[in-house]
């Protein structure tokens, strides 16, 4: 069996028990296939030690560490470096782009060099590393020119490539200065994934129009004098690792303690990245419109918003900041009560012990992201609740996650007033009918789990014949 080696900006310690599917996903086929992880060590240092030259500087040193049957090879990055690559094109030009949001890019070209240089250097340390018949598999935005740099080096190796966020379509892609080049580049891996069959589309539609691609059949594009493959890989969670979080002890106080608390009151809930690709703000107004529209469930609703901090350096995040403490300051303000508040908002991360219990003690779930790639945690809920009595999942229908679960309560989320009416009937429901969905939800989010995400990529990846 050839060896995996995995490549993401960000890696996982391996032996601490991994937190988010994707850490489980590659963690566990990494153990198992045997393979190296390679990526930013999340250090940021002001700048490289003498005495390893790359082109036209001084490169970072690779720290090696093996731990089981996995090495987890990492590199720091220098302060300018970070800012560039990571801070400026990758979250200031790739992600709002990607999320469709133009008004966000800020786009700076030295940010565009940056992600160049050290998309170059990842490229130069990990060549060495690589033996011939590895197999290696590129996670996200951060790293779109990987494949290509390796090739400049000689790579010949099978690489593969995972988009986790949305493909935008052809139009607003183009806004990108770089977009050819960034479109090129993903022409270099062997198989490009995306979330979504609505993601490859806009893949296929670019490339028709852009890059007079031409489409050989099942998924196979040639363009760039090169010919690739792409495909949509809806990514899972460990429903059965989620599962057994919410039996833990940890799971188990969170769920009796939050269930005991609300025993007289309905628990809604939201846990996301504070991002504003999550519709945070629409959320709030669509729950103050819930409470004006349908007085019944004042002093009787609870919306418990988790938002975990989140690229705080960069600007558009510190905005919606701003708004959620004013947006959910002014709901509590006008409709609290001495002994009720309508929203708990808090700025923080959990510990992911906790998360199955609150899920399975909430009645509904706000999953209303404005534009997002998949929406793991629209899975986590589904897979936390009591089969025999159910909470039920509002879900916005521009997450990726909607295209495989049609048996939530889909919304828009810029529909402020459809979204209020989805939060009223989710609570509403009655139980045979939030057991039917969920059954079916489950049985969904069991067949397309995160093994299965990696094996089909995988087996996909390794029969591409390109
Ligand atoms: P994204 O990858 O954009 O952050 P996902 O919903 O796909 O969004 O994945 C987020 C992951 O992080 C999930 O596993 C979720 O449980 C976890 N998570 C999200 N918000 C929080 C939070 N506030 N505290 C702890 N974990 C969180
Ligand atoms: C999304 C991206 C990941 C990223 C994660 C956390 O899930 O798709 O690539 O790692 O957000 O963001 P951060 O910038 O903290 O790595």
């Amino acid at each position: 069996m050839p060896r995996l080696v995995v490549v993401s900006n960000r890696t996982a310690d391996l032996r601490k028990p991994a937190a988010g599917g994707l850490a489980v996903a590659l963690g566990e086929s990494l153990q198992k296939m045997g393979g190296m992880w390679f990526g930013w060590s999340g250090k940021i240092v002001d700048t490289y030690s003498e005495g390893h030259p790359g082109n036209g500087g001084v490169d970072p040193e690779v720290d090696v560490q093996r731990v089981g049957k996995v090495t987890l090879a990492t590199v720091d990055l220098s302060r300018a470096d970070h800012d560039a690559y990571y801070l400026g094109y990758s979250n200031d030009v790739l992600w709002p782009v990607f999320h469709y949001r133009l008004d966000l890019a800020n786009f700076d070209v030295r940010f565009a060099t940056g992600y160049r240089r050290v998309n170059q250097m990842f490229a130069r340390k990990l060549m060495p590393l690589l033996k011939p018949d590895d197999i290696v598999w590129v996670h996200d935005y951060h790293l779109i020119p990987l494949a290509s740099e390796l090739r400049a080096l000689g790579c010949k190796n099978r690489i593969g490539f995972f988009l986790h966020i949305p493909m935008p379509p052809p139009l607003i892609m183009a806004a990108i200065p770089e977009h050819e080049w960034l479109m090129r580049s993903l022409f270099a891996f062997d198989l490009v994934g995306f979330q979504s069959r609505a993601d490859l589309m806009h893949f296929s539609h670019y490339v028709e129009a852009e890059a007079q691609a031409k489409s050989l059949g099942d998924g196979y594009f040639s363009a760039f004098d090169r010919v690739m493959r792409a495909g949509a890989f809806p990514i899972g969670i460990d429903v059965d690792e989620f599962q057994r979080l919410a039996q833990g002890k940890e799971g188990m106080d969170m769920f009796t303690r939050m269930r005991d608390e609300y025993s007289r009151r309905k628990l809604l809930i939201g846990a996301d990245r504070l991002d504003y690709s999550k519709g945070l703000p629409n959320r709030i107004k669509a729950f103050r419109e819930f409470l004006e529209h349908y007085p019944e469930n004042r002093k009787s609703a609870t919306l418990i918003q988790i938002a975990s901090p989140s690229r705080e350096d960069v600007e558009a995040y510190g905005e919606i900041r701003r708004q959620m403490d004013s947006l959910c300051g002014a709901v509590n303000g006008d409709f609290g009560e001495l002994d009720w508040m309508p929203v708990r908002y808090i700025h923080r991360n959990v510990a992911r012990k906790r998360l199955p219990g609150l899920f399975r003690a909430s009645r509904v779930a706000l999953v209303t992201p404005l534009r997002d790639g998949m929406n793991l945690v629209a899975k986590e809920f589904i897979a936390a609740q009591d089969p025999d009595d159910p909470g039920m999942l509002v879900l916005s229908r521009f997450a990726g996650a909607a295209e495989q679960l049609g048996d939530a309560l889909l919304v828009n989320p810029y529909d402020t007033e459809g979204t209020a009416h989805a939060i009223q009937r989710a609570l509403t429901m009655p139980l045979h009918e939030r057991r039917q969905r969920h059954a079916r939800l489950l049985k969904r989010i069991r067949e397309q789990d995160v093994h299965w995400w990696t094996s089909q990529f995988l087996a996909t990846l390794q029969e591409a014949h390109t």
